[in-house]
């Protein structure tokens, strides 16, 4: 779809997903210790909830802690979770207030009871508003995701209601977190690196990525508009030819 930004016209990007990476850095720089710069990069998430929709997307995922995350000291995981806590605490306020709708992926069942209870409680809270539709990915891993597909279309399979022959892409996707989704259309990376971590390895098949040096707590509106204006510059295809029709 088509938007105007700031009196030039883009085509925007429906669904935006985003690695929020280099907070550590963020703070190493300014001798603050780490969870310092995990405080800023919430706010800098909640920012950009707002400018993002404001620019004209309709989709918004962020991963927000790995399954490979629980390797961190039990300090910076307890502080991610207790950031995440307080988000949760007022969450479903802020969404129905702006009329954004919040899901979360991953495998929560690991996660301390009263998040879980809480991210419930959002996701319920919420499931009617039509704005943003924002999507958190905590304890999130593309091939931990997939593999929980795999075990529920296999158990499918057992019981009789599926047969092998009947496994499509879509069925496929039909069991992944994402399930509602669509596929992201543009991947922004923060902070210098330059792979994808894991992160929504079947959704991003035909996504364009974009990295910047920029650290996740400095990354603004004026960010997500280079990444818009990025987009713009890429012919996507998803495999085909260009201009070409098959017969
Ligand atoms: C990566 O930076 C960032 C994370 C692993 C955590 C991201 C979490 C938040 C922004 C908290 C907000 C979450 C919610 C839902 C409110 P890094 O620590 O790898 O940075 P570095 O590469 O510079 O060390």
């Amino acid at each position: 779809m088509q938007g105007v930004i700031d009196g030039v016209t883009y085509e925007i990007p429906q669904h935006v997903a985003v690695i929020m990476d280099g907070n550590g850095r963020w703070a190493k720089k300014r001798l603050m210790p780490r969870g310092f710069g995990h405080r800023q990069g919430g706010k800098a998430l909640e920012q950009a909830c707002e400018d993002i929709w404001h620019l004209g997307v309709k989709y918004f995922t962020v991963y927000a802690f790995s399954t490979e995350n629980w390797k961190r000291s039990v300090e910076e995981v307890t502080g991610i979770m207790n950031i995440l806590r307080n988000y949760l605490k007022t969450a479903a306020e802020r969404c129905n207030r702006e009329n954004m709708r919040m899901r979360v992926i991953g495998d929560r069942q690991v996660l301390d009871a009263d998040i879980q209870s809480e991210i419930l409680r959002v996701e319920e809270a919420t499931k009617a508003n039509t704005g943003l539709q924002f999507t958190v990915a905590i304890n999130y891993g593309g091939r931990d995701e997939i593999r929980r597909a795999m075990t529920r279309i296999a158990k499918e399979v057992e019981e009789g209601s599926l047969r092998a022959e009947e496994i499509t892409d879509q069925v496929i996707a039909a069991h992944l977190d994402t399930w509602e989704l669509p596929d992201p259309d543009l991947l922004i990376r923060t902070s210098g690196e330059e792979r994808i971590s894991n992160f929504l390895l079947w959704q991003l098949a035909y996504s364009e990525f974009y990295f910047t040096d920029v650290l996740w707590p400095d990354f603004d509106r004026k960010c997500f508009i280079d990444a818009i204006r990025y987009y713009n510059s890429r012919d996507r295809r998803y495999g085909g030819v260009k201009g070409e029709k098959k017969k």
